[in-house]
């Protein structure tokens, strides 16, 4: 029988219709619901689009068997009856209409007098599709040149700050989402519960065999007292852990091993040990690190390096 050529448009449009349904009703803040939940909507898509080429075959088929069992006369209505419904009559009129070429029939009414070896012209109307485009393109223009040129409504170059600018505010707020962003010079002290729990986790996982449980040092030096080698502070310790330590000595660079927010939660735990007593600290080694941005009053440095002189020779009495 003869296959009406429209179920592939009415499966095109029922698909179509869905997505904007789902785009509709799904609620994703102001981006489409299709790159917030990428994997779950091209699923979902490809379920329905499958469902919908079975039930077309579904129908297909029943109207063939139905078909088959109808006789030669009512086949002949049928067909006719469908023909009237499902060929897209307003389409092909209007495409027709849109070239504007005269039926093969009819070209006798437009050939040229002229008669080259036998190669004959035609005197063709222009496309309207063309003409219509023509028309827009004025109309445009003329719009454009009013806008643009005689009531200066902006131009490239405020374009393109207003842009700069609010890419710039979307890397800002972007920034403060995206943890796993830093690097050495960005990293901030992370005091979040779940940050340093997080960040035991790591310690605990990799460097208590160097630097013990409590931090009190082994292999690797104490990390609760306030010298450092390297450097203290959240930037340099996210740094020496990310780079690794002096060559030789033992401490290697973990950013292979462990992503930024990684580095920053187990930096941001080392430093919770400032202050704390471990079982068997080792002896401090470096220098006291005095932040180069703290308060001004906070920096009288001297002052506390007799403390941390007692410190050590108790050490050495344990
Ligand atoms: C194989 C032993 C070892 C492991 C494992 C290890 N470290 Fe170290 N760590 C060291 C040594 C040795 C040093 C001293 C490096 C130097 O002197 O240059 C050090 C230095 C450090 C320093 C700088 C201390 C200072 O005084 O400046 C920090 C911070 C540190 N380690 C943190 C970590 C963290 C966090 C981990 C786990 C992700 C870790 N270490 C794993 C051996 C280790």
């Amino acid at each position: 029988m003869k296959n009406n050529t429209a179920w592939w448009l009415r499966i095109t449009v029922a698909f179509f219709l869905v997505i904007v349904l789902m785009e509709i009703y799904i609620d994703s803040g102001d981006q489409p619901a299709f790159l917030v939940y990428p994997t779950m909507m091209f699923g979902f898509m490809a379920l329905i689009l499958l469902l919908l080429i079975a039930i077309a075959f579904i129908v297909q088929a029943i109207e063939n068997v139905l078909y088959n069992t109808l006789d030669e006369e009512a086949k002949v209505r049928y067909l006719a009856a469908k023909e009237d419904k499902w060929e897209w009559t307003w389409g092909k009129k209007m495409y027709n209409k849109m070239l504007g070429s005269k039926p093969m029939e009819a070209e006798g009414e437009i050939i040229l007098d002229h008669n080259y070896d036998g190669i004959r012209e035609l005197d063709n109307n222009l496309p309207p599709w063309w003409v219509y485009l023509f028309y827009a393109s004025i109309v445009f223009g003329v719009v454009y040149l009013l806008r643009f040129h005689v009531f200066n409504d902006y131009d490239q170059k405020l374009e393109y700050e207003q842009e700069v600018a609010a890419a710039q505010l979307e890397i800002e707020a972007y920034k403060k989402t995206a943890k796993g962003l830093v690097d050495a010079n960005t990293v901030e002290l992370l005091t979040d519960a779940s940050d340093i729990n997080a960040g035991k986790g790591i310690f605990e996982s990799n460097c208590v065999a160097c630097h013990m449980a409590d931090g009190g040092g082994g292999i690797g030096p104490n990390l609760t007292d306030q010298n450092w080698i390297l450097g203290g502070g959240i930037k340099n310790v996210f740094n020496t852990i990310s780079e690794g330590g002096r060559d030789g000595k033992g401490m290697i660079a973990w950013k292979q091993n462990l992503k930024p927010l990684e580095m920053a939660q187990v930096a941001s735990y080392v430093l919770s040990f400032q202050g704390t007593t471990p079982a068997n600290p080792k002896d401090a080694e470096g220098d006291i690190w005095v932040d180069p941005n703290a308060p001004a009053q906070e920096t009288p440095a001297e002052q506390t390096v007799p403390t941390i002189e007692i410190d050590s020779a108790s050490v050495t009495m344990n």
